[in-house]
């Protein structure tokens, strides 16, 4: 049996590879690798479909990392063994990428591996849009064009098909939520050169749109 000593010990022990682990996390932000989405469940179609519509007032309660694996999943995860996704893309060419804005920094959403890469330590989810409710809803996806992937086209086209892109993705978002009870908006309401400088962006990527999901404020 172990005495109250050992115990002591064993508990201290913990608590040091917690403080440990945390420190280890401070320095350098591991990817996040999310729980499989789930692949049954939610409202049928017509429900969902009764239910879809743009909410702008927020609860700030934080959503579960199962909800958002499956709603990242159901935004553009890989659906099919070709690697292909829940939403249409332009010429087969991927140019959309996920960022999600969180209270506790900036992700990006690796669906292959179905998983978040660090992308920013900094909570610039006040800098995702110019409403109110940006900075207190617990989730911001913010929508990225690879636009060197489309450089055989020009700029307005290149806004173009990525806007087109970004739309699927956005209404994917739209029955998820409606399916779940959640509140989302897509938005372009948004100052594009100051996001675009938050989001610290390499040359040719550019952001399309943002979309706020969290639960209704009741
Ligand atoms: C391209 C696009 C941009 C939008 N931008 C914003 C926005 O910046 N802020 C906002 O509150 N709603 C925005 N919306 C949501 C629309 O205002 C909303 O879909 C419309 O009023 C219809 O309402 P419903 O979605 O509840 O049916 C946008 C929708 C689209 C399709």
């Amino acid at each position: 049996m172990m005495t109250r000593r050992q115990a002591s010990a064993g508990i201290l022990a913990s608590a040091v590879l917690a403080a440990v682990a945390t420190v280890a996390v401070a320095q350098e932000p591991k990817p996040l690798q999310l729980p499989s989405p789930r692949s049954q469940g939610g409202q049928p179609l017509f429900a969902a479909l009764k239910q879809r519509r743009s909410t702008r007032e927020y609860s700030d309660r934080s959503l579960q990392v199962q909800i958002l694996s499956d709603l990242l999943w159901a935004a553009f995860g890989i659906n099919r063994p070709s690697g292909d996704r829940t939403a249409p893309y332009w010429r087969h060419i991927m140019v959309i990428d996920i960022y999600v804005a969180l209270a506790d920094g900036v992700w990006l959403y690796e669906p292959r591996m179905h998983t978040l890469l660090p992308h920013l330590k900094d909570d610039i989810r006040e800098q995702t849009g110019l409403q109110d409710f940006v900075a207190t809803a617990p989730l911001n996806l913010i929508y990225v064009a690879h636009g060197e992937r489309m450089m055989d086209i020009s700029p307005e086209e290149r806004r173009l098909y990525a806007s087109v892109d970004t739309g699927f993705i956005g209404q994917n978002v739209y029955l998820f939520c409606a399916s779940e009870g959640l509140a989302t908006v897509f938005r372009g309401a948004i100052d594009y050169p100051k996001l675009t400088r938050a989001l610290k962006l390499p040359d040719q990527q550019f952001v399309t749109f943002a979309q706020t999901v969290g639960y209704p404020r009741v």
